[in-house]
């Protein structure tokens, strides 16, 4: 759905004039019905990688594919197709909003594809219920909502045209723990209906229920990438550690308690499941663990 070949971008600060290889030579892939999870420190290139597939900035170098067709630049024929193929949240909602309504910003994309009046406000409401923002909003002016009611916006705007490819920058900054959740069980949801989704975060743990995969970008380059197979690969805990807040933390838990001979599902894999398993063996230590979980010594705590 999403190819990326021997990309490279090189902007330039305006300001002083000094010149990032904000990518340099990525490759990378996403496929229908499967989630990419980017991650790297400030700087690393997420953003700009996301705008080049979104085909909001050049590339300097490689050549960009989506759905199979090759980007080019300045064909306005093409970006209206990319129009209807992606849609992108981006990581500042405020500064791509755009029009006066939560309504018209929501369904703006669907509007600028020549979408019947009827079948915009149907969009429109599936996505504001998916993104689990209120009807009574609809009125309201974007600019005007809590920090994390826009995100849901952008969101919102990013799905009601049903596109096939998702790009979300950082998706769950700023909303409270239920819209947090909520985010990763929507992403897992559009994934289960075949759509391709490439989202950048910088919580690769609660990435860990949904992600396919993981590219962990450096300077923009490409600097590692992990199918996140179940049971993990061996080493990834170690090579994801940098961008994981609660690996050390679980991990310790994990390996204190298969010490002690508790057979627990794998925190990253099944945190939720980890946690019950955990409470409900503080609870009853006696109780058999869950032996199918049982790591085998090849894959045991590390
Ligand atoms: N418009 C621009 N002009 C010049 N340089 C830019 C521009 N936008 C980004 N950069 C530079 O490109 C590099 C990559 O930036 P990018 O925004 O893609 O990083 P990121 O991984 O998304 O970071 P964050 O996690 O902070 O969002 C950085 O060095 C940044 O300073
Ligand atoms: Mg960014």
């Amino acid at each position: 759905m999403l190819a990326l070949r021997d990309v490279s971008v090189r902007l330039i600060d305006p300001e002083t004039g000094v010149a990032v290889n904000a990518l340099d030579r990525v490759f990378m892939e996403v496929e229908k019905g499967e989630a990419v999870v980017l991650v790297g420190e400030s700087g690393a290139g997420k953003t700009t990688l996301l705008s080049v597939a979104a085909g909001l900035i050049r590339v300097t170098a490689g050549s960009v594919f989506v759905g199979g067709r090759e980007l080019t630049w300045g064909d306005r024929g093409q970006d209206r197709w990319l129009r209807a193929k992606v849609g992108v949240a981006f990581q500042f909602p405020e500064r791509s909003f755009f029009a006066t309504t939560v309504r018209e910003e929501v369904g703006l994309t669907a509007s600028l594809l020549g979408w019947e009046p009827e079948r915009v406000t149907a969009a429109v409401e599936r996505a504001l219920s998916a993104v689990g923002l209120s009807f009574n909003l609809l009125d309201r002016s974007p600019f005007t909502l809590s920090g994390g009611e826009k995100r849901r916006v952008a969101l919102a705007a990013a799905l009601a045209h049903e596109p096939e490819l998702l790009l979300l920058d950082e998706p769950e900054v700023g909303m409270d723990l239920r819209g947090q959740k909520h985010v990763r069980e929507l992403i897992q949801r559009l994934k289960n209906e075949g759509k391709a989704l490439l989202v950048a975060t910088h919580d690769v743990d609660a990435a860990m229920g949904w992600a396919d995969r993981c590219v962990v970008l450096k300077k923009g380059r490409v600097a590692d990438t992990l199918a996140l197979t179940d049971p993990w690969p061996e080493g990834a805990g170690a090579r994801l550690a940098p961008y994981s807040w609660d690996y050390t933390l679980l991990r310790r838990i994990y390996r204190e308690a298969h010490a002690r001979g508790w057979t627990l599902p794998d925190p990253h894999r099944a945190r939720d499941r980890f946690l019950a398993a955990l409470t409900a063996r503080a609870k009853n230590p006696a109780a058999p663990g869950e032996a199918e979980d049982f790591p085998k010594p090849m894959e045991g705590p590390q």
